[in-house]
């Protein structure tokens, strides 16, 4: 099956205000878009951690919302990008409990738990890009 993007829209993440944003418009388009309550606060809290960690590691960057289908599957797909420094050791990263900043470490290894695709492309001095997908069930 390929993938249609049915709806696209992109959002600056450039300071805290705009995480709660992102935040907000994903839980928003994830409760239209048919999720169950459970579901929604998945993509939710993950869109949450990922607009984050492009704030305060990246230096800011930007989030991209997507409504997506695949055959009769109907889902959401984010992405964050940013220009930071980017990740050194991504397995180690995802494996998780491992912080620059002295938090938990649980941003990326709990996001990858909570969605259905993951994907990370990040090498030092080129900066980072999350993809994630989540389908609605039926
Ligand atoms: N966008 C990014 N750019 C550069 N480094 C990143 C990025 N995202 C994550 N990292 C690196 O990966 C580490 C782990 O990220 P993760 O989100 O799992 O935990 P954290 O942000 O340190 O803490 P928290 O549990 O509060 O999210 C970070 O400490 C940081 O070193
Ligand atoms: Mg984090």
């Amino acid at each position: 099956m390929t993938l249609r993007v049915e709806s696209s829209a992109e959002y600056p993440i450039v300071r805290e205000a705009d995480v709660i944003d992102v935040r907000r418009r994903v839980r928003k388009l994830a409760q239209e878009r048919g999720f169950d309550t459970f579901a929604t606060a998945a993509l939710t809290t993950g869109a949450s951690e990922l607009a984050r960690n492009a704030w305060v590691h990246g230096g800011g960057g930007e989030a991209r919302v997507e409504e997506v289908a695949d055959g009769l599957r109907r889902g959401v797909r984010l992405t964050f990008r940013d220009r930071g420094p980017g990740i050194a050791d991504i397995e180690r990263v995802l494996a998780g409990g491992f912080s620059t900043i002295r938090s938990l470490g649980l941003g990326l290894s709990g996001t990858r738990r909570l969605v259905d695709e993951f994907e990370i492309d990040s090498s030092p001095g080129r900066g980072t890009v999350v993809v994630v997908t989540k389908w609605t069930r039926f």
